[in-house]
């Protein structure tokens, strides 16, 4: 069985490398998508904190449809260029929302949810398989170290899922 440690951390940075390095353990040799984007969901959602939500959006070729997550049920279609997840979509970049309540595009799945960070997720091939959303109750709960954390993570996930 995987054992999900909880050490400290003498920074976020180091934090990061050990999911990093957690994930690789966790999804490498499967190939099975679902498979992994809920292990991968749950790997995260416990092993940092202050987190409510932690999950995909898959895109089906028209939409975002929620895919495995850890967190309360959440909305299940959203369209791209919607919401932050539909904007990481169709800007294929990282949001990262410090105060989702300033946010015009925010759409609220949670209403505990206060800041989000959304990385697209894209093949190599440059086509979309769909977006990871991470949602904090607490208000700038993210900043640039998780925006490079979450992508790194995210890198670990797609070189496992589209080699
Ligand atoms: N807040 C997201 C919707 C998904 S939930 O947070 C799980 C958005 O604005 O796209």
């Amino acid at each position: 069985m995987f054992e999900l440690e909880t050490p400290t951390f003498a920074s976020k940075q180091e934090h990061y490398e050990h999911l990093v390095q957690q994930a690789r353990g966790l999804l490498q040799g499967e190939p099975d998508l679902i498979a992994n984007a809920a292990n991968f969901s749950a790997l995260v959602y416990h092993g940092l904190p202050q987190l409510n939500w932690a999950g995909f959006y898959l895109f089906d070729g028209t939409e975002l449809v929620v895919g495995p997550f850890q967190g309360k049920p959440a909305c299940i279609r959203i369209a791209l260029g919607r919401g932050v997840c539909g904007t990481a979509a169709s800007e294929r970049q990282t949001q990262l929302v410090r105060d989702v309540s300033t946010h015009p595009n925010h759409i609220y799945c949670d209403s505990a949810s206060q800041s989000e960070i959304v990385v697209p997720l894209v093949r190599r091939d440059g086509s979309l398989l769909g977006v990871w959303d991470v949602d904090s109750p607490v208000t700038d709960r993210f900043d640039e170290d998780d925006r490079a954390g979450m992508e790194a993570l995210c890198a670990v996930f797609m070189d496992v899922v589209t080699p």
